[in-house]
């Protein structure tokens, strides 16, 4: 029996010989699973800076899969918040800088953190995956703006279902935004039946995954978004995910408008707060606690510290927390785990629908020089505020 790797090189040097032209361009009858080419192309970073002046486009070799390791090809990546910050330099949590693992001289950074992969090739001790399978990162820094990585079994969670049923965008955007809302709605105050919670920027994709959690488990919102042009249909959009109230930045601002949410709860309280902007938006939503409410910050898009009356503190006894989901997964691997198979199945089911998404397409035809202006033009997108669409880098 000729031994597979000996095989896989004589077939990958058939191919190579094809893909230059010096024979017909007919494609051989057998195809090895790196027909695509032997290196990656990746979105990398030498120094922190603005996103649009220090990234840049990296060719690099991949190592052969070993016995333990896995070949994969990215079918999509986000393009979140905090990689922005990481690659500004402002996040607390630092990708490794690289040399000779992809074959440069100059220690760089693979930007992303979340994605969805395809596996190509899986050395001779994995078993729990096989070329075919999909999969979604298990932890932060892998490094997910590329083509292609080698992976060991840590780094990867499966997806348990067909490209039919979970789409590689749905899969790609799983594991971090729906399990923070996830969360934030189980871990800080007991929610019963028909309790409200309050959020700022509910059309992100955290507050997205919140409203419809939220209508799963039998509570109701009162989501606060910025204003804009459209805000119409952007109303329309949230009450079809489950939003019970969705108001305006401007709307809850004033005193007056207190009476309002006070017909809508009854004699329910608003027990929790969801904060992802910090300044004035934050205030307004911390008056509408209940007494004894709890107002928990997981993000800052507003760049503006949170800042509460001291009557919120002394008369309706307000508690403040913060919480960062990678401190969480960290010491609860497991339930992780187990949390986003949970969100993979109502994906599936159709009981959560995916963030809007613009899509930064990548095709193996392109130039370095296109991939890098495709994926600029979606960091532009999302640093000139993309009104609640999500910018992913999806390989076709
Ligand atoms: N702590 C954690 O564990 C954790 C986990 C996940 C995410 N996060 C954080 O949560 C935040 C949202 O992440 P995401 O992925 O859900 O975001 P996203 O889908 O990209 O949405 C961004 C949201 O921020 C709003 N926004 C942008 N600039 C704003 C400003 N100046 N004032 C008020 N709102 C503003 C946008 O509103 P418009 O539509 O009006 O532009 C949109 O609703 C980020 O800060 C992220 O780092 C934290």
């Amino acid at each position: 029996m000729i031994p597979s790797r000996v095989f896989y090189y004589a077939v990958l040097r058939i191919s190579t010989r094809y893909v230059r032209g010096r024979v017909p361009a007919v494609r051989p009858a057998i195809r090895t699973r790196r027909d695509f080419s032997a290196e990656a192309k990746a979105i990398v970073f030498e120094t922190n800076g603005k996103p649009l002046e220090v990234l840049k486009l990296h060719t690099f070799s991949l190592p052969d899969v070993t016995d333990d390791t896995i070949l994969v090809k990215f079918l999509a990546s986000p393009i979140n918040p905090a990689d922005i910050n990481q690659v500004e330099g402002v996040y607390p949590t630092k990708p490794p800088f690289l040399t000779d693992e992809i074959s440069s001289t100059t220690p760089l950074a693979i930007g992303g953190n979340e994605g969805a992969v395809e596996i190509l090739e899986v050395g001779k001790s994995v078993t729990q995956f096989k070329p075919g399978d999909r999969a979604i990162m298990r932890h932060t820094l892998f490094g997910t703006w590329r083509t292609h990585a080698i992976a060991n079994i840590l780094d990867l969670t499966k997806v348990p279902f067909p490209s039919s049923d979970i789409t590689a965008v749905q899969a790609a955007t799983a594991s971090v935004n729906p399990t923070t809302a996830y969360r934030m709605l189980k871990d800080f105050v007991e929610m019963k039946h028909d309790d409200w919670f309050i959020q700022t920027a509910a059309n992100s994709g955290v507050g997205r995954a919140a409203i419809q959690l939220g209508r799963l488990w039998g509570l109701r919102s009162i989501n606060v978004v910025r204003d804009r042009d459209d805000i119409d249909d952007l109303k329309r959009d949230l009450e079809s995910l489950g939003a019970t109230k969705v108001v305006t930045e401007d709307e809850i601002k004033d005193k007056g408008f207190r009476n309002t949410i006070k017909e809508w709860i009854g004699n329910r309280e608003i027990k929790l707060g969801l904060n992802c902007t910090g300044g004035e938006s934050t205030t307004n939503i911390a008056r509408q606690l209940s007494t004894g409410g709890h107002l928990v910050t997981y993000g800052g898009m507003a760049r503006k510290p949170v800042t509460v009356p001291v009557s919120l503190f002394i008369f309706k006894d307000i508690h403040l927390h913060g919480y960062w989901l990678t401190r969480w997964s960290d010491s609860h691997p497991d339930e992780k785990e187990q949390i986003v198979n949970e969100i993979l199945g109502l994906l599936k089911a159709g009981e959560l629908k995916d963030v809007p998404v613009d899509e930064v397409v990548w095709t193996a035809d392109m130039s370095d020089q296109e991939r890098l202006d495709a994926f600029k033009h979606g960091v532009e997108r999302y640093i000139s505020g993309s009104r609640g669409r999500k910018q992913v880098l999806v390989h076709k």
